[in-house]
């Protein structure tokens, strides 16, 4: 198979370089590609996370950590599956309105399985602190002072309405970075074109049982355990 074909890693690139997966065996795909290699009906398939579910405790705890995983995130992949299924089946009878009938949950699921895809490498138990390089300056440049930029995506995230994420963002076009919100599991690119960097998912699921109703006192705590390696990863491979 000509690797240039996959759409691999185009939205979720996770903690390992680029690489097509085409002909991985799912049991070793530890890093699968989250959208799986498209062009061979590969059924997408739960990512295995690059720590253990304790890991980033006290910050985000187990229990969350599995739930989210095991439960949530492998519920938007099994639907996923299922909606492309019946969107092929009306593709092969011509049957636009069927197509058309399933954008919502191809949004949903296929956003739910994007943005989770993403959110955990951004995150990691080493994590935390300040990036570094090209990516600090950048960050300096665009919101005056990383100060400024975790104030303001943090206020972006709290004020959330609802379920969504809060996100920062690449603007290809203007060359700058750009914070956003995004309601439910819309995913940032296919909504906004902004290229996703790092991700906070504010939906309850993702603090609720550690806490509560107090969703700033989550996204407090999550600045601790945030990889810049990969985000900063992400920035340099959507720069090129
Ligand atoms: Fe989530």
């Amino acid at each position: 198979m000509s690797h240039d074909k996959c759409e691999v890693l185009k939205w979720g690139r996770v903690a390992q370089p680029a690489r097509c997966l085409c002909r991985a065996s799912r049991s070793s795909a530890r890093f699968v590609a989250p959208l799986g290699c498209l062009v061979s009906r590969q059924k997408h398939t739960l990512p295995d996370l690059p720590y253990d579910y304790a890991a980033l405790e006290p910050h985000i705890n187990a229990e969350i950590m599995q739930l989210h995983h095991s439960k949530h995130h492998a519920t938007y992949v099994n639907n996923l599956n299922v909606v492309e299924e019946k969107y092929k089946e009306a593709l092969a009878k011509g049957d636009v309105t069927t197509q058309v009938s399933l954008q919502p949950a191809l949004k949903f699921n296929g956003g739910g399985h994007i943005n989770h895809s993403i959110f955990w490498t951004n995150l990691s138990p080493n994590g935390g602190g300040e990036p570094k390089g090209e990516l600090m300056e950048a960050i300096k440049r665009d919101f005056g002072s990383f100060t400024n930029f975790k104030e303001k995506l943090t206020a972006v995230s709290v004020g959330v309405q609802g379920s969504g994420w809060g996100w920062l963002g690449y603007n290809k076009e203007q060359g700058r970075l750009q914070i956003a919100a995004c309601a439910n599991q819309d995913p940032l690119q296919g909504t906004t074109g902004l290229i996703p960097l790092l991700g906070i998912d504010v939906w309850e699921h993702a603090y609720y049982l550690q806490y509560k109703n107090v969703r700033p006192d989550y996204l407090k705590a999550i600045w601790n355990v945030i990889n810049w390696e990969n985000v900063s990863s992400r920035y340099a491979t959507c720069k090129k």
